[in-house]
This record gives structure tokens, C-alpha cells and sequence, in this order.
């Protein structure tokens, strides 16, 4: 149900749990990216997995951004029908039925593809063919993540002719996402990992041009190492997703951004004395890293999840929690947090500012 008619009202009027936006402090993180910006020449075409929220993109889009990154078929399709175009999935869409939805999708929108053999390039070029479209084509490349990509420049090149030449695709370039080196804590170690990873992108974009192949796009970066990448020559856009909220695990990292999303729960239960109980559990945050943690009441540890409940401690010499009381929780992962709502309530001052629907939420 569209829950547009909490608009106006305070956020106490907000049922539990729910995902919350700070809205003025998602408008600095988007100003922190636009700073950092400003005055360079590489581009943004920021990560739609974070927030599978068409209306964030559309935000993004008019603050200058190129396009949208999907990492499924489902997101990419959910961002065209909204409206937004010029879109990478970065991830391999493979198997005939999504071979057929992509070119399907490409006879509508400027829709690009990640792309790292031959035989999906082969079932990609028979479907965009037969229905007179151009999909766009980018090579991924392994830059030490180990997971997706060419693991050579030789391979990068093969595929990169064969993508030129084949009916009824288009290639534009390649990508190399640095994950193994988004997290590194240390500032200087983490330099260092994303640098080599960039170096290896873009020798390889290098090759692909000696070898006579134009390459229009060399894509990079998550929210970790986009100052990095963002300074790397030869690196010509961005595909960082979760600088829009942040969460625990990029908060341990020395960003320019801030905790803007949390999941608001209400205290349902003080069973013992320092017990404190939540209505909000794995079905309502992610814990795929560690439990989430309260924005700003220091004095309560959550310890365990379960389906729908957090069990905390309150700390000694903290103030009183009651049922009914309410703490916004920071996850330790924003994309996948995002994955359990319908919806984002957008509160500013205290009150409800608007409602997006997450579109995208388990598209596939
Ligand atoms: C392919 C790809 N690009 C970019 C990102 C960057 O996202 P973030 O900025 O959330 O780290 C990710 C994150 O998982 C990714 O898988």
C-alpha cells in the first residue's frame, strides 16, 4: 500500500520497522560526491543496487549524473520504466530468458551490459539482432577481486572485437570493480590495493585501443575508493552506490559521507533489567557483517537478531528505554537493508517528507 498519506505528519506517526532517510543528510552526502566532482573530468554513474529507489535516481540524474548502475536485469528494468535511461548492469545477464528481456530492453533505452565470455556475447548479438537494437557492451575485467571478469588483456581484446563486431551490439567499453580494496581501513593500504586495480583497468583499456579499438568508457570504484579511482587517469566514470546513506561498515572508513539511512524500531519488551527488546530483527536489517548499531543512543548494545526481534543491552549509566520507545538502528550493510522495504520514508525536521516506493526491491 502506497503509505504517501503519512506526508506532513511527524516521523512518530511512522509504523515500525521501517527505513528511515535523514533527508538533510543525504543531501550532504550527494553534495559530498558533487564536490568532489566539481572540477574533474571523470563522471558519475552511480550504483541503483544501493537504493532500487527510481525517484534516487532521478535525484542523482539531475545533479549530474550520466546514468544508473543495475546490478540485476530486474533494477535495470525498473529504472527504464521509471523514466531513467543510460544504464550499466555490471553484472553478466545470462540465460535465454534474460538474453531476451536485455535486447528487448535495448530497443527502448540506452541499456549496456556486462559482459565476460564469448558465448554471452554470441546470445546477446542473436537476440539485440532479431529485434533491430543496439545493446551496449562492456567488458569486464578481473582487477584482483576474483570474482567476474577476463583475467587477461588478451581475453579483454577478444572479447572486445568480437563485441564490435557482431550484429546488433555495440562496444563502449570496460569495467573493473575494485572490491577486494573498498573496505581496507587503513588510508594509505587502501590507496595502494585500488591504484594497482586501477592500473590494471586501464593497461588493459590501453591494449584494447593499440589494438584498434575504440573504448569510450573505463568504469570503476566503489564508495571506498572513489576519490581514488575518481583521481586515477584513464578512469572516465564512477560506479559507487552506497555513498547516498553510508552504514557501519564503510562508517570505519575516513569518508566524506555520513549514517543517512536507518531502520526506525520501537522498544517492545525490558524483560530484565538491563534487557532491552526491538520489533526489529533479520527480517527488517541486514546482519550480514555485524549487528546493527543505535544512531545516536550509545548507551544500548544490540547483541543478537532473530526473525523480528533485536535483543539489546542497556549499558551501565545509560538513560531509560521503555516500551514504546523508539532508536533508529544503522545496519551494517545499507544495500542489502534496503532489499527488506517497500518503501523509504524521507523525514526531515522531525517530520515525514515524502515516501518513495523501492521499486526495484527483489527484482531480478
Ligand atoms: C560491480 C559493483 N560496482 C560498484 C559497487 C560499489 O558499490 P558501493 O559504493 O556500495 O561500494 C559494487 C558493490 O558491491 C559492485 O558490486
Amino acid at each position: 500500500m502506497n503509505k504517501t498519506f503519512l506526508v506532513g505528519l511527524p516521523e512518530a506517526s511512522i509504523p515500525t520497522p521501517a527505513l528511515v532517510l535523514d533527508a538533510a543528510a543525504f543531501e550532504r552526502n550527494l553534495d559530498g560526491m558533487d564536490a568532489f566532482l566539481a572540477g574533474r573530468r571523470v563522471a558519475l554513474r552511480p550504483h541503483a543496487k544501493t537504493h532500487k529507489t527510481p525517484m534516487i535516481g532521478h535525484i542523482q540524474m539531475r545533479r549530474g549524473a550520466i546514468g544508473l548502475c543495475c546490478a540485476t536485469l530486474g533494477e535495470a528494468e525498473a529504472m527504464i520504466y521509471a523514466g531513467l535511461d543510460h544504464i550499466l548492469v555490471t553484472s553478466q545477464v545470462v540465460g535465454e530468458d534474460k538474453v531476451r528481456r536485455a535486447a528487448a530492453l535495448a530497443r527502448w533505452a540506452d541499456l549496456m551490459v556486462a559482459v565476460d565470455s564469448r558465448e554471452n556475447l554470441r546470445d546477446l548479438s542473436r537476440e539485440a539482432a532479431a529485434r533491430g537494437a543496439r545493446l551496449g557492451v562492456i567488458v569486464e575485467v578481473d582487477v584482483g577481486m576474483g570474482r567476474c571478469g577476463v583475467r587477461s588483456p588478451e581475453d579483454a581484446i577478444r572479447l572486445a572485437r568480437a563485441a564490435s563486431e557482431l550484429p546488433g551490439l555495440v562496444f563502449r567499453g570496460l569495467m573493473g570493480y575494485e572490491g577486494h580494496a573498498v573496505f581496507i581501513g587503513d588510508r594509505a593500504d587502501r590507496e595502494d590495493a585500488g591504484r594497482k586495480a586501477n592500473a590494471g583497468l586501464v593497461e588493459t583499456a590501453e591494449a584494447v585501443r593499440r589494438a584498434g579499438i575504440p573504448v569510450e568508457i573505463v568504469s570503476a570504484a566503489g564508495t571506498g575508493t572513489f576519490d581514488i579511482a575518481g583521481d586515477y587517469s584513464g578512469i572516465t566514470e564512477l560506479q559507487t552506490g552506497s555513498y547516498i546513506f553510508m552504514d557501519l561498515t564503510y562508517g570505519k572508513l575516513d569518508l566524506p559521507f555520513e549514517y543517512a539511512l536507518t531502520a526506525l524500531a520501537t522498544v517492545i519488551s525490558r524483560p530484565g533489567p538491563d534487557t532491552v527488546v526491538l520489533d526489529c530483527g533479520m527480517k527488517s536489517i541486514s546482519v550480514e557483517r555485524e549487528p546493527p548499531r543505535p544512531l545516536s543512543f550509545p548507551g544500548l548494545e544490540i547483541l543478537k537478531l532473530s526473525e523480528e526481534h533485536a535483543t539489546g543491552r542497556i549499558l551501565p549509566g545509560a538513560a531509560e528505554l521503555r516500551p514504546g520507545d523508539r532508536v533508529k538502528l544503522v545496519p551494517s550493510h545499507c544495500c542489502t537493508t534496503v532489499n527488506l522495504y517497500d518503501e523509504i520514508f524521507v523525514v526531515r525536521d522531525g517530520r515525514v517528507e515524502a515516501v518513495w516506493p523501492v521499486e526495484a526491491r527483489g527484482a531480478r
